[in-house]
């Protein structure tokens, strides 16, 4: 990510620069939902193979590099996971001590592990996301802990540069559309600036069309685009699995709808059943991701639905985490236990049907090449 320190405001001395090699990740064409949905090029670019196996590695590197620039002995952040995951493992580079605050319960083993082991103080509060932060956001202000949500401003200078990644892969002409999840808004923020700053610089000729998909049970800024257009924010109670998204009152919503409306994209939500499909789906291009980067391809098809979406357009899905994040999720998906009934809409449903052709449960077989065979023989997709 460092290569593109003249366009990072951030540091005195880049020899203070605190790194593991983030940035750089893959962009993937996705051939399969490329020809299942008439649209030549889709595209995903990778962020969960990042250091830590999420997006917010390039921020982190940002921020914590100021941090220990600056002389700050904690760090400090509320979180749903990858923050504190990323946090934590760029803290123990630099040997600052982190602090993590997390609600208990809702945010996925894989996350959990990585704060314990790269050695946070990690706090499972009994709130949500939002009151975790709001917490947080007092102690700062009672000690000199460096905060490090995505409020603080060089996780932005660090987030944007994946946007430069990506105009730098279609050769300097942008994607015509970019689809990104949307928690507490600071990554679309990011990437919003990113291009906005390329543009500016003469760069590139335009920004791409960003859109912001949430989880319908965590959907304020959807629901704000669908009220007002974004111009005022009604915080929700969230709820979704795709925990990593689980925010009711983001944080960054200002920014975002900004960049919403100044590329004419789009703010939409996703149901449940819509995410797991969708989350499969990027598993059967060979790719995987965690369950909220997948509400990126479920907003994509509800776009391309609606008619928003031309068959010769260019698209790139911002896929934030590693589908090893929340083994959890996935092994319930093909174990058939994740979603409720009422979720599928029922055995019968369409999307049922997707559910069923998707699934992969894993087998009890004997040991012996006969049953094997005969295993092999029930795929039918
Ligand atoms: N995808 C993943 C995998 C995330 O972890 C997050 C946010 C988002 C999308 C949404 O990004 O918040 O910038 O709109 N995770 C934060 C965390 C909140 O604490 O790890 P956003």
């Amino acid at each position: 990510m460092w290569r593109f320190r003249e366009l990072l405001p951030i540091l005195e001395s880049f020899g203070n620069a605190v790194t593991l090699r983030e940035g750089n990740t893959p962009l993937y064409h996705l051939p399969r939902i490329s020809k299942a949905l008439g649209v030549d090029q889709v595209f995903a670019k990778h962020q969960g193979m990042n250091p830590t196996g999420s997006f917010k590695d390039t921020g982190m590197t940002a921020a914590l590099s100021v941090a220990k620039e600056r002389g700050f002995e904690w760090v400090a952040c509320a979180s749903t996971g990858n923050t504190s995951a990323a946090m934590a493992a760029y803290a123990a580079r630099a040997g600052l001590k982190s602090l993590v605050l997390i609600p208990e319960g809702k945010i996925a083993w894989g996350k959990l592990s990585q704060a314990m082991d790269y050695g946070a103080v990690t706090c499972q509060l009994p709130v949500d996301f939002d009151r975790c932060l709001n917490v947080l956001t007092e102690i700062v202000l009672q000690a000199p802990i460096y905060l490090l949500n995505s409020v603080n401003p060089y996780r932005l200078e660090g987030q944007k540069t994946p946007a430069f990644e990506i105009a730098e892969a279609f050769d300097w002409n942008v994607p015509d559309h970019l689809i990104v999840p949307g928690g507490n808004l600071g990554n679309s923020s990011a990437l919003g600036k990113g291009f906005r700053e390329m543009k500016e610089l003469g760069m590139i000729a335009r920004m791409p069309r960003i859109s912001v998909i949430q989880a319908a049970g965590a959907n304020p800024l959807a629901q704000s685009f669908a009220r007002d257009n974004g111009a005022t924010l009604e915080p929700v109670e969230a709820n979704t699995r795709a925990t990593a998204i689980r925010i009711g009152n983001p944080a960054s919503w200002r920014k975002a709808a900004r960049v919403i409306q100044e590329t004419g994209g789009w703010c939409l939500d996703v149901s449940e059943a819509e995410i797991a499909v969708a989350k499969a789906e990027i598993g059967a291009e060979g790719l995987g991701c965690e369950p909220a980067s997948a509400v990126t391809l479920a907003g994509l098809k509800k776009l391309r639905a609606d008619g928003k979406i031309g068959a010769s357009e260019t698209v790139v899905l911002l896929l934030t985490g590693h589908t090893l994040k929340d083994a959890d999720y996935t092994i319930d998906f093909h174990r058939g236990t994740l979603l409720s009934e009422a979720e599928t809409g029922g055995g019968n449903s369409a999307i049922a049907g997707e559910i069923a052709r998707l699934r992969r449960n894993a087998i009890a077989v004997e040991a012996t090449p006969k049953a094997i065979l005969k295993a092999m023989k029930g795929v039918t997709a």
